[in-house]
């Protein structure tokens, strides 16, 4: 993926998936969001222009220093946006369990998604789209049946589910977009 973000002030590149979560939510002045893995910054802006405070994960240093030079481009009404450099497989933000919405974009990995759910706060939000079924990251796309045991404890406000194609297997892999609420 490219390093450099291009300034979009119509936000054309955002996940249109995570433009109906948010209007689903309604109002989020007062509520605080977690981007993560936050990538070129393709969502974070716009997420920053909804939400009072945001803070931006990626274990990219290269996409976390894009971020800071990019948003003196925007006029964000959360101002400054939070930065962490971090390997999500090894260790989650502090704000994961305090923050009202969580987006994860184009990113997979079970472990990960479980241990966000169980830390999130009770009435957080819970934005997941994972990669689609192309690429190399196919296999590492949950069964219908992880889906179900990754969900068991939130209630589900949306979701779109694509299944995989494969010649080869019989596993059907699930490529998802939905928004969660504990
Ligand atoms: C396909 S990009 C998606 C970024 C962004 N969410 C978007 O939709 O544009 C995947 C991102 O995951 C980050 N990433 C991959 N493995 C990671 C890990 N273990 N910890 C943190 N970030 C990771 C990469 O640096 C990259 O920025």
């Amino acid at each position: 993926m490219r390093v450099e973000h291009q300034f979009d002030p119509e936000y054309r590149f955002v996940s249109p998936a995570l433009k109906k979560a948010i209007q689903k939510i309604g109002d989020c002045k007062e509520l605080s969001c977690l981007d993560m893995p936050v990538g070129n910054g393709r969502n974070v802006f716009y997420l920053a222009n909804h939400f009072k405070n945001i803070t931006a994960v990626d274990l990219n240093n290269k996409f976390i220093n894009n971020i800071h030079t990019d948003s003196l481009k925007y006029n964000l009404k959360a101002g400054v946006i939070k930065t962490s450099i971090l390997n999500l497989e090894k260790e989650l933000p502090i704000e994961t369990a305090s923050c009202d919405f969580i987006a994860t974009i184009h990113y997979f990995d079970y472990s990960f998604l479980s241990l966000v759910i169980d830390q999130m706060k009770k009435g957080a939000y819970f934005f997941i789209e994972t990669p689609n079924c192309n690429g190399g990251n196919f296999f590492k796309l949950p069964t219908e049946q992880e889906i179900n045991n990754l969900f068991k404890n939130v209630a589900v406000v949306f979701i779109d589910k694509h299944s995989c194609k494969s010649n080869n297997s019989p596993i059907k892999n699930i490529s998802f977009k939905c928004l969660l609420n504990k």
